[in-house]
């Protein structure tokens, strides 16, 4: 599975590229306010610190608008390969999805909670799939909610042979990570929090403190 970082703060990103597992970066309107940039000002550097799929939401809602944002997004990098348009889970995102995948534009379709909506993802082309677990969890009051649905969409995706790559999103702990490796996401994309947090185990701590100490002896 691969790592992407879920976040628009560039020290962030930069921090998480050198560890060098990170093949993708995905920011929405909610983490663009976190880092207190605009799409516009932010989206050219985060293009320069990893060299991979980076996800732009747009903001307008109808297709026709939608459309035109996207353009404008691609223009504004220069038509850089990895820029990945983010289309929200609509009548009029897909729409749009179908438009830009035919150009051969990546999109990410986003707000994903269930197969239906996943299936139509996939036929518009979508080069990624965005199911939330974390917000899928919240909504259940089942910790596995969101493990379910991932596994349902990568089961229908290997059936039919789809194409589109499933993101794990809304990854709130190292739990979700695990979870989204074993329900056969092929990304998963993680807080910055949280990727620190996968290094980290109590026993490895303490494992490295014997040597420690051995060593010294
Ligand atoms: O990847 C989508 C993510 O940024 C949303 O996360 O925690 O607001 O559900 P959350």
């Amino acid at each position: 599975m691969k790592l992407f970082i879920d976040t628009a703060i560039t020290e962030e990103i930069a921090a998480a590229a050198e560890l060098g597992v990170i093949s993708g970066v995905t920011t929405n309107p909610s983490l663009l306010a976190k880092s207190g940039r605009t799409l516009n000002d932010v989206i050219t550097e985060i293009l320069s610190l990893v060299n991979g799929p980076v996800s732009a939401e747009v903001e307008e809602s109808s297709a026709e608008n939608m459309y035109r944002q996207a353009h404008e997004i691609v223009n504004s990098v220069n038509f850089n390969p990895n820029i990945t348009i983010k289309l929200p889970m609509t009548e009029d995102g897909i729409k749009v999805c179908r438009r830009l995948s035919s150009e051969g534009i990546m999109t990410n379709v986003t707000l994903v909670f269930s197969v239906p909506q996943a299936l139509l993802a996939m036929e518009a082309g979508a080069e990624f799939i965005s199911p939330f677990m974390g917000r899928m969890d919240d909504k259940y009051a089942d910790a596995e909610s969101g493990f379910k649905l991932i596994k349902k969409i990568a089961e229908v995706k290997r059936i039919y042979g789809y194409k589109s790559k499933i993101i794990a999103a809304s990854i709130r702990h190292t739990a979700h990570v695990e979870q989204a490796a074993l329900a056969g996401a092929d990304i998963a994309t993680i807080p910055f929090k949280v990727i620190k947090q996968m290094y980290c185990h109590e026993l490895t701590e303490n494992g490295l403190k014997i040597f420690r100490d051995a060593s010294k002896k």
